[in-house]
């Protein structure tokens, strides 16, 4: 194997967004299985956190997607084949595109709201509630917001459920490289050591 190869790993930046972002992302994706089922004051009490925490996924995705078209990824493993290569470019590609649309879309359902006093109901941000998208959320036709707050709810449960199955295939794909195809795959992102236990000590 390429030496060179081997001693690549993401930065410490792209390793540390990658992380807190998926841990947001998989506790979100948790709570969310349930807190519909659950009795009132506690859901909206979980629901406030699920949309604190998804807004919080918003922006650091945000800043993570910023950081990644200004700098360049490691190259991917020389095992990989080209088809294999091309799977993954697509599939984090679409991993970014729903870390932006699944929050979007979750943020759009609670705007096409009937607009409450601040700080009442469902609130965005455990600190402040932050303001609903305000052209959804002022539009004076209550049955045309009824049917973009359905649109919306259901553009972000296809969405969620579809992120959820991506990650699944992702961790699965990633402890192929690193189980059957012995390559240090988990080391490029952080866990463990690469072949030659290095670091590239890049920020
Ligand atoms: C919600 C959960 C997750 C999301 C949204 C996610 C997303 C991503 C994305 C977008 C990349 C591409 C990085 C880039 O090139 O810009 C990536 C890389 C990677 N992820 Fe995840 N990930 C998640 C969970 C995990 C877990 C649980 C593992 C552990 C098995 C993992 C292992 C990796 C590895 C090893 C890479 C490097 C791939 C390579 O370039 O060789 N990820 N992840
Ligand atoms: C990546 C971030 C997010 C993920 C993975 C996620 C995931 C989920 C899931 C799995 C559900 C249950 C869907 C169902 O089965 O019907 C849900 C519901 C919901 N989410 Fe999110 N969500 C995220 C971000 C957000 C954000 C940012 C907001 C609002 C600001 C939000 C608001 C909601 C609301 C209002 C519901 C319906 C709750 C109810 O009617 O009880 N979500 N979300």
């Amino acid at each position: 194997m390429d030496r060179h190869q081997a001693l690549e790993r993401y930065t410490k930046t792209a390793i540390v967004f990658h992380w807190v972002i998926a841990l947001f992302i998989i506790f979100n994706i948790c709570i969310g299985s349930f807190m519909e089922s659950l009795e009132q004051p506690l859901r909206t009490q979980v629901v406030s956190v699920h949309a604190s925490v998804g807004i919080t996924i918003l922006g650091l995705a945000v800043l993570r997607i910023l950081w990644r078209v200004t700098h360049r990824p490691p190259e991917f493993a020389a095992t990989m084949a080209t088809w294999e290569k091309n799977v993954a470019h697509l599939a984090h590609a679409f991993l970014y595109f729903l870390m932006v649309t699944v929050p979007l879309a979750g943020f759009s359902i609670l705007s096409s709201n009937a607009p409450r006093p601040s700080g009442t109901g469902i609130r965005i941000w455990l600190f402040t509630d932050i303001p609903r998208i305000s052209v959804l959320q002022q539009n004076p036709d209550a049955g045309y917001r009824r049917i973009l707050h359905d649109f919306f709810l259901e553009t972000h449960h296809l969405g969620a459920w579809i992120l959820a199955g991506l990650v699944v295939l992702h961790v699965a794909a990633a402890l192929k490289h690193q189980f059957k195809d012995k390559h240090p795959e988990l080391a490029r992102m952080g866990i463990g050591r690469t072949l030659e236990g290095g670091e590239d000590g890049r920020k």
